[in-house]
């Protein structure tokens, strides 16, 4: 029997303590050439890496490659006989700290999300015991089709995790859109992002943390509602952040279809005056980030029946009234205020000039702006293009996931916290 090799041993290490076993699952794209590049940074980075590939996987890139990167022979076929005997699918399920599948196609995704184990790597997903990380790689309307996102939605509400995919041109010309594999620096900040983080990478321990999310629903009539295009995801991205980062973190979300992040307590409201009254009663808190689109205005007398179409009657005329500003009003307690407030400013133009009057308006610490006119795909989208307010100036960051975005803001809100408190402490 082959003994896994003890971590670290297949490079010149430099962090012995950090290294992990890393069972790479390659799909059959394009983009499996990326793979081979992910596997030299894993080894430099003195992670252990073992590579199963699809049948369709050898089409683009050899085993012979791979095994000369790993230097360990590459699992390929789920009854062969040496390989089982060796070391079987339950054990390469097991001997791993994470799996990733990269490049995953929709083929992969539509069968793991179906239970399917008929080869090897579709076997060991469903033995694993162990975090998954799948990086989806195929043409955007395979991507966009309602089957994939039916599967991608049930793989997240399994406690799958997602890196990707980025969007721009696909190798087949002329196609653009999300469905590229992301870059090697991005897979690689995913990966490690899913290896259980030490105390000492917890600075949130012992930190309350509140996040809003998504739209608000404003009733019209019992079946009629006023809304907005939010997802949701920007602002579960951080509370799934906050709460890996260690804290306690209470999540007040308007109505959305993506799985709630694990590990973090969850509030679900309809209008905005539910969400000011679920934020109150989530107080107090260090860190408050109100992500949530929440409507500005709610129709004032809601009808509580159906409004009816009535053939000579003119369209009926809703009133609208002002609702509550949760951030505001937050951002402005005299007691109880959180340390530090964070709003966002979705806006479709000028977008840094009303970011920079929401941070006085609103009293806010920090502003997290960005564009959400629709030739941007950020509202919905996987992605997000930031600015960050703070009182010190203005920063842009490129474009990266929503995932990305919060692990950055929350680690530099919890960096900022230690400072205000190595301060006080002073
Ligand atoms: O909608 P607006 O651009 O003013 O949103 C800016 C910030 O204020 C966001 O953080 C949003 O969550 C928050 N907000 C709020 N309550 C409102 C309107 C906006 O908390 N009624």
């Amino acid at each position: 029997m082959i003994k896994s090799p003890p971590l670290g041993s297949s490079s010149g290490l430099t962090n012995l303590a950090s290294a992990k076993r890393i069972l790479l699952l390659i799909g059959g794209g394009i983009a499996a050439y990326k793979c081979l590049d992910l596997i030299r940074r894993l080894r430099e980075r003195g992670h252990h890496v073992r590579v199963v590939m699809t049948k369709a996987a050898q089409q683009f890139v050899t085993p012979l490659s791979v095994a000369a990167l790993t230097n360990e022979r590459v699992f390929t076929d789920l009854f062969d006989l040496d390989d089982e005997r060796e070391i079987g699918h339950i054990r390469l399920a097991r001997d791993a700290d994470v799996i990733v599948a990269a490049p995953a196609t929709a083929d992969l995704i539509a069968r793991m999300a179906g239970g399917h184990a008929d080869d090897l790597a579709t076997a060991i997903l469903l033995a694993t015991d162990k975090p998954v990380l799948v990086a989806p790689a195929m043409n955007p309307r395979m991507w966009l089709n309602p089957a994939t996102r039916r599967n991608v939605e049930q793989l997240k509400r399994d406690g799958v995790h997602f890196v990707g995919p980025a969007v721009g041109e696909m190798a087949e010309r002329g196609e653009a859109g999300p469905g590229r594999l992301v870059e090697v620096p991005e897979l690689l900040a995913a990966i490690e992002s899913q290896f259980a983080i030490p105390a000492e990478g917890k600075p949130l321990a012992g930190c309350r943390v509140l996040v809003t999310s998504g739209p608000t629903h404003e009733p019209i009539d019992p079946v009629r509602y006023i809304a907005n295009r939010s997802s949701g995801k920007q602002g579960h991205e951080l509370a799934a952040a906050a709460a890996r980062l260690g804290a306690d973190v209470t999540l007040v979300s308007g109505p959305v279809s993506i799985a709630a992040p694990q590990g973090v307590h969850v509030v679900r409201v309809s209008t905005a005056e539910e969400m000011l009254g679920a934020v109150k009663a989530a107080l107090p808190a260090d860190l408050a980030i109100f992500a949530a689109a929440v409507a500005d205005w709610r129709v004032s007398t809601p009808n509580t029946s159906k409004i009816k179409k009535s053939g000579s009657d003119a369209p009926p005329e809703l009133t609208l009234t002002e609702n509550p500003d949760i951030l505001k009003t937050i951002a402005q307690l005299r007691k109880g205020r959180p340390t530090l407030v964070v709003g966002f400013a979705a806006e479709t133009n000028d977008v840094l000039a009303h970011a920079k009057k929401k941070l006085k308006s609103k009293g806010a610490d920090w502003i997290v702006a960005n564009d959400v006119s629709s030739r941007t795909g950020i509202m919905g989208g996987e992605h997000n293009a930031i600015h960050l307010l703070t009182s010190e100036g203005t920063e842009s960051w490129p474009e990266m996931s929503k995932a990305e975005v919060a692990t950055k803001i929350v680690t530099r809100a919890a960096n900022h916290l230690a400072t205000l408190k190595r301060a006080a402490a002073e």
